[in-house]
């Protein structure tokens, strides 16, 4: 799995990425892994390339809609037809919004220029939209779009979580020429992109514009061991400012969350300090 930007540099989101990619329970996701993911950072500084999620002002930038979208474009999460060409691409990721928890049921209408820079302006080739799923994922199928003149290679999409405003973008490709010269292209709206016998796969994660809240507020259920106060216990909802003891030491939570294996207090720095 191919999880890095084009920086290689590990993202908080790319981890989480990875979280669900595994098929981790939704609350574990939900709560913890941008923690996590902070912890597998530390000490690196964030890129500008894409959105880290992680501190709720970071969506995903908006850019112009352009000349050639049309609505009500089929339904579609492949835009190959019969006797299509072009070097295939996949574009799949996820949608979160802005505490980093993935969106289901988002609507992620895409359209693109053909192989040759030209766009479908009587039909629909290379235009469909489509949803993600329950995990908040998207897999867009299709072909490296064509170059047109005056701007570098991208893909139009407008996302829009249910009851939402809707945003337009643009994608774009790592080690294009007019990159360098299109004054629309932004950075941080790249995808990452690699070979994959003779086809492409790029990746990209949204971030919406969604308040969310960090996590489910966790329930105090006292029990005899692993309640906030006591022992560290797996399994256990934390809220920040929680004590616990783990090891003969005492932490202090840092956030809420829920504790699972692999994040004892010392090995998740962004989770729990020593008291
Ligand atoms: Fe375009």
């Amino acid at each position: 799995m191919d999880h890095e930007t084009s920086t290689g540099h590990v993202t908080r989101k790319t981890v989480l990425r990875a979280a669900l990619a595994a098929g981790m329970a939704a609350p574990a996701v939900l709560m913890g892994v941008p923690a996590l993911a902070r912890t597998l950072t530390a000490g690196e500084t964030a890129p500008a390339l894409t959105p880290e999620c992680d501190d709720g002002d970071d969506p995903t930038p908006p850019q112009t809609e352009g000349p050639y979208f049309k609505p009500n474009s089929p339904l579609r999460s492949s835009l190959l037809e019969a006797g299509t060409t072009g070097v295939r691409l996949t574009v799949s990721g996820y949608v979160f919004g802005l505490a980093c928890r993935p969106i289901s049921g988002v609507l992620l209408d895409f359209w693109q220029a053909d192989v040759n820079g030209a766009y479908d302006n009587t039909g629909f080739r290379f235009r469909g939209h489509q949803f993600t799923d329950a995990a908040g994922a998207f897999k867009l199928t299709t072909i490296v779009p064509g170059l047109y003149p005056g701007r570098t290679r991208h893909l139009h999409v407008k996302v829009q979580a249910p009851g939402r405003p809707v945003l337009t973008t643009q994608l774009y490709f790592p080690g294009e020429p007019r990159n360098n010269t299109d004054t629309i292209f932004d950075p941080r709206l790249l995808m990452t992109v690699r070979d994959a016998g003779g086809a492409r796969e790029a990746a990209f994660d949204f971030v919406l514009n969604v308040p969310q809240d960090p996590g489910p507020t966790p329930t105090p259920t006292p029990t005899p061991t692993g309640v906030p106060g006591g022992t560290w216990a797996a399994g256990t909802g934390y809220r920040a400012g929680d004590s616990v003891t783990y090891g003969g030491l005492g932490y202090v939570c840092l956030q809420a969350h829920t504790a699972q294996a692999g994040w004892e207090p010392p090995n998740v720095p962004a989770l729990w300090r020593t008291a």
